[in-house]
């Protein structure tokens, strides 16, 4: 039972500058809500119960996003805005259920996981990066959560990507593929796209397995000079913990890019009954 999950969140989000100098990255909305809000509600549709943030300083704008607002509140009430009133308390985290630590500094993925090890109690939990937005009919994390097994080892959701952009992600050296899963070999984080050994690129959903804190403790610096959780896995494969990529049905936008950004908007507006009309109307202009 996967119960517990981590997010990430103390990343500079120099990609996005300016706008993200004084706005937490995860806090970038895709049509009328912030990034972080789709990860939430993703993973409370896959039955999480715990949410642990690992943030940083500036960062404080994610954790009032998840607590109440009463003056707030009290003015939608009185206004009778009730539908209003229930979009920001369903944002609501139940007290005692949210979690948030401070990385003091950016040193990677790797390390900003192994930063939430004295709070995870279960075997396994599930690790959600905000900035991939994934549009599905079952949302991504829960379709992985009902098709994981304890072999499995660590998980990793992925995606096919074009061959030279591999040098952009984690990728998968395949064993075999049965189903929607892909037991691995192996993984490299960035490779060179000349000798990458497939397309199958690790994307932000994950459920780890609680031993991956063992390689991350050691702190090792690998690619860019950061602590890369692929090297852990990578690690934790050669330990013996399996490495399963699995194919998710849906579709992800990368909204740590301006463009992936960009293409989330558009894919979310078309899909939006009320907004769909208008971005009829703005591409006959740019037709
Ligand atoms: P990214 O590498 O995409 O985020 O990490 P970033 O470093 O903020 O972005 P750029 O490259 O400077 O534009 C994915 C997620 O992991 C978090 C980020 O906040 C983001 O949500 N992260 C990354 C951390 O919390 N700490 C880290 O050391 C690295």
């Amino acid at each position: 039972m996967i119960k517990t999950a981590v997010f990430p969140v103390a990343g500079l989000g120099s990609r996005f500058l300016p706008a993200t100098k004084a706005i937490p990255k995860e806090m970038l909305v895709v049509i009328d809500k912030p990034l972080i809000q789709y990860a939430v509600e993703e993973a409370k549709a896959a039955g999480i119960e715990k949410f642990i943030f690992i943030t940083s300083q500036g960062k404080e704008a994610i954790e009032d996003h998840f607590d109440s607002h009463s003056a707030l509140e009290a003015v939608l009430q009185a206004r009778g805005k009730i539908d209003d009133l229930e979009k920001i308390r369903s944002i609501k985290i139940p007290e005692g259920q949210a979690l948030f630590i401070r990385q003091h500094e950016p040193l990677g993925l790797g390390h900003v996981v192994w930063c939430a090890r004295h709070y995870i109690q279960e075997e396994a939990f599930a690790l959600l990066l905000a900035d991939d937005l994934i549009q599905a009919k079952s949302p991504c994390l829960k379709q992985m959560v009902e098709a994981y097994h304890e072999d499995d080892g660590n998980m990793v959701a992925v995606v096919d990507v074009p061959k030279n952009e591999v040098n952009r992600y984690g990728v998968l050296d395949i064993a075999r593929q049965f189903g929607a899963k892909v037991a691995s070999k192996g993984v490299v984080e960035k490779p060179d796209p000349a000798k990458a050994t497939s397309t199958t690129a690790i994307i932000g959903r994950y459920i780890l397995r609680t031993s991956i804190f063992e390689p991350l403790g050691l702190k090792k610096q690998g690619s860019g000079g950061e602590i890369q959780l692929t090297d852990a896995l990578q690690s934790s494969l050669s330990a013996g913990v399996s490495l399963t990529g699995f194919c998710f049905q849906g579709d992800r936008y990368d909204c740590g890019t301006k463009v992936g950004w960009l293409q989330a908007n558009l894919a979310l507006a078309a899909s939006d009954p009320e907004i769909r009309p208008y971005l009829e109307s703005v591409f006959a202009v740019i037709n």
